[in-house]
């Protein structure tokens, strides 16, 4: 198979990892890549949401299959053009078309799809923006913490949690007048829910789907959960709560209705979807679909698992995935995100990264780097994922703490407290 795959982060490094060796694999481009992946294939310099350029090369380089990291892809449409144009519809896309990614693209719908299919999640109402008085109104009946959402796509900035009511009745006002112009034009506001977060994944064609392993991620910049909101500072896989029960239960309330619900609202679904959930008191509610994997999840849930993943991918394009395995690894895998200095605010790039010899139960995928003159330089927040195995997470975590040392770049910054919640018994 010839794969191309689209995206620049960790996430595309560790997908590029695991398809790399696939027995099946010809050939893998990856656009635009980062310097990790130009170790294991060979990076394309293209603008992925230019989605020409992607056909040409696609029919140029014969591609079999493609890959889609990223949502905004997806969201613009990719499998929707692919599929439409005569030289590129037998390109496999691995990622739903715009009807599909709409679960990512609007927390509307994805709310009301999950209210149609009575799939757990917060309760909610959602207001355009000629509704901002009766927003308000319902706003002012709620309890705090308050919970506003931008419908749309906005860099992972449009959901604001907020403790007093006079803050959230602002930042509604701002969300409702456009902060995020089309984006914000309709603001869900939901019920808060007490628990805690997980991620839950599947590959699916629409009708049978495979369970991924599950993880954690660790989103805020400092210790404890503490700061601002970031792209995800760590992982962790598995989830201790996320037992046998838990994960029935998710399967049974959310994924089975999920996927019948897409069926049956003639949305064909192909691709991976991304369960975020929160567990309150062991019972699974969704937060959001995302219609990709996640960012760093991804860089712990690939080296679990050990089935071919271009089986998986094959499994999709002709429509036979109900026949294939999915095998976990049973070792546990965390990863340690090393960001410069400064992000999620302001940072500095081009840095200089050195990587020294790892431990072979070490990888180490590149999330913001790039190749200039000869040298691997950081050209993101998050730079390096350190990634490592353990017979359980303590020894993972143990893994990743120790080779971080062995990566060096000037300024860097990494949360000490990744996986301390789930392994440190109080
Ligand atoms: P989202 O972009 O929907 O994933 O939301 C970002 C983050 O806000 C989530 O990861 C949660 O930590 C938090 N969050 C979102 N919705 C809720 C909710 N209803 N209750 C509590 N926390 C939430
Ligand atoms: N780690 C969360 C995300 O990829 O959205």
């Amino acid at each position: 198979m010839k794969i191309l795959l689209l995206g620049s982060g960790g996430r595309e490094h560790a997908l590029a990892w695991k398809i790399s060796k696939s027995s099946q694999l010809e050939k893998l481009y990856v656009a635009p890549g980062n310097a990790g992946t130009s170790e294991i294939a060979e990076n394309i310099a293209m603008d992925i949401n230019n989605f020409e350029a992607v056909g040409n090369f696609c029919v140029q380089k014969q591609v079999n299959v493609v890959v889609v990291g990223p949502e905004q892809p997806l969201v613009n449409g990719i499998h929707d053009f692919f599929e439409s144009s005569p030289k590129l519809s037998k390109v496999t896309v691995i990622g739903p078309k715009k009807e599909g990614a709409i679960i990512e693209g609007s927390k509307d719908f994805s709310k009301s799809f999950m209210k149609r299919h009575r799939i757990p999640t917060a309760k909610s109402k959602s207001f355009k923006n000629h509704q901002i008085q009766e927003a308000l109104v319902y706003l002012e009946q709620k309890d705090s913490p308050y919970v506003l959402k931008a419908d749309g796509l906005a860099s992972g900035k449009g959901v604001v949690i907020e403790n007093d009511l006079q803050k959230a009745k602002k930042a509604l006002k701002r969300l409702l007048s456009g902060q995020f112009g089309a984006a914000s034009e309709t603001v869900v506001i939901e019920d808060f829910l007490d628990g805690v977060e997980l991620s839950v994944f599947i590959i699916t064609d629409g009708k049978n789907y495979k369970i991924l392993p599950e993880a954690k991620d660790y989103k805020r910049i400092g210790e404890n959960n503490t700061g601002l909101n970031t792209g995800g500072m760590g992982a962790i896989s598995p989830v201790p709560f996320a037992n046998r029960e838990f994960i029935d239960k998710v399967e049974n309330q959310v994924i089975i209705p999920t996927v019948k619900g897409l069926k049956k609202e003639g949305i064909e679904y192909s691709g991976f979807i991304f369960f975020g959930l929160i567990s309150v008191k062991g019972d699974p509610y969704v937060i959001e679909y995302n219609c990709r994997l996640g960012d760093p999840e991804t860089e712990v849930i690939m080296p679990r698992l050990k089935s071919d993943i271009l089986e998986l991918f094959d499994g999709i394009a002709t429509n036979t995935l109900s026949e294939r395995d999915v095998e976990i690894d049973l070792r546990s895998v965390s990863t340690v995100m090393m960001v410069s200095g400064g992000y999620p605010e302001k940072y500095e790039k081009g840095k200089e990264v050195t990587i020294d010899k790892l431990d072979p139960k070490t990888l180490v995928f590149h999330a913001g780097t790039n190749i200039k003159n000869n040298k691997t330089v950081t050209s993101g927040g998050r730079v390096i994922a350190v990634t490592s195995y353990g017979k359980n997470l303590e020894t993972a975590l143990k893994g990743s703490y120790s080779s971080i040392e062995k990566v060096q770049f000037e300024n860097n910054y990494y949360r000490k407290d990744i996986g301390k919640d789930v392994t440190t018994k109080s």
